[in-house]
């Protein structure tokens, strides 16, 4: 299928933010994603899964900056219509979607909210992280999806999770009560493109403007259910700074969060910008990673790691 035109506001808007390498960007935002996958290692190792996946056919190798994400190559069939996935052994993810639960850091025996959680991608990937332990609460709004997150659990036999549904603007209700956080927030999703080619369709200047509204309410809300001296992750798949840097400078200023550096080693990252339509923002937010698709050839995303 041939990419819709990129509209020229959305141009004009790019190139604010990126200069001459606009049409790098633009370039890259149309290119077909790599295949990868993140091994469960709840369910085998990671030696295992890359035999049984090598005796397929399926070329099989680790990314730089990730030991349990795997680029696939010469894959006969569909990654998600194998027996080994079915059987929970990987999970089809993103590579980019796999840097925010490696960022927050899951410890075991920790309470960790994933607040937007599925379908499950970083919430099965922080189960891992934690070796079934602790406790995580998983929650999203949409019933839809809640129940495709509810069976991505079952198959990759995470069991320290326990799924609720309410708007994840409502957890200031439970003051004080994770060690960790999730908001990996719903967005516009323009880093997402290679995957979604109407996300250029659907764009317009108006709705990172809607969508950081509710943004903000969400991590709000969420920073009230933080225990004190914890760690939230804000993320979202969006290069747009309205529902990025101007959401967490308003956390900054609303709630006085301290940020943390939002780094992978081996993984390119470009600081936060710190000045957006004449607005001027909290110079910490350097700290932020900016992630476009050009620089390590993934999905873009932004992320940012709070202390509270
Ligand atoms: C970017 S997706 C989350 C992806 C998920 N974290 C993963 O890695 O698989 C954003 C999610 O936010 C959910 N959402 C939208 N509005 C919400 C709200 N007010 N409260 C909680 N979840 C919400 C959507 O249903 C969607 O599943």
């Amino acid at each position: 299928m041939n990419p819709p035109e990129f509209k020229e506001k959305f141009k004009k808007k790019y190139s604010k933010l990126l200069g001459d390498e606009l049409e790098t960007f633009l370039e890259w935002s149309l290119k077909p994603l790599q295949k990868t996958i993140r091994v469960n290692t709840n369910k085998i190792t990671r030696k295992k899964l890359i035999t049984l996946l090598e005796k397929k056919g399926w070329t099989v190798k680790p990314l730089k900056y990730y030991e349990n994400g795997l680029k696939i190559s010469n894959n006969n069939t569909a990654l998600g219509n194998t027996l080994e996935h079915f059987l929970g052994y990987y999970y089809v993810q993103e590579s980019a979607s796999m840097l925010p639960p490696i960022i927050l850091n899951p410890e075991k025996n920790e309470s960790i909210l994933d607040s937007c959680a599925a379908p499950g991608s970083k919430t099965t990937q922080l189960s891992m992280m934690m070796e079934n332990k602790g406790i995580i609460v998983a929650n999203d709004v949409s019933i839809g999806r809640v129940k495709i997150l509810s069976s991505n659990l079952q198959r990759t036999g995470c069991e320290n999770v326990i799924i609720t549904r309410n708007t994840a603007t409502s957890f200031h209700v439970r003051q004080n009560e994770f060690d960790k956080i999730l908001v990996d927030a719903p967005c516009s999703a323009t880093g997402a493109i290679r995957k979604k080619y109407d996300i250029i369709r659907q764009w317009n200047e108006n709705t990172p403007i809607k969508m950081c509204g509710l943004q903000k309410q969400i991590l709000y809300s969420c920073l009230q259910a933080l225990k004190k001296g914890g760690e939230l992750v804000y993320s979202t798949c969006t290069l747009e700074p309205e529902e990025n840097e101007n959401v967490v400078n308003h956390a900054i200023k609303k709630f006085g969060v301290k940020l943390l550096p939002a780094k992978i080693k081996g993984f390119k990252t470009r600081p936060g910008i710190t000045n957006w339509d004449e607005e001027k923002y909290d110079p910490t937010i350097k700290k932020c990673a900016r992630i476009y698709p050009q620089d390590n050839n993934t999905e873009g995303f932004f992320i940012a790691k709070m202390k509270k």
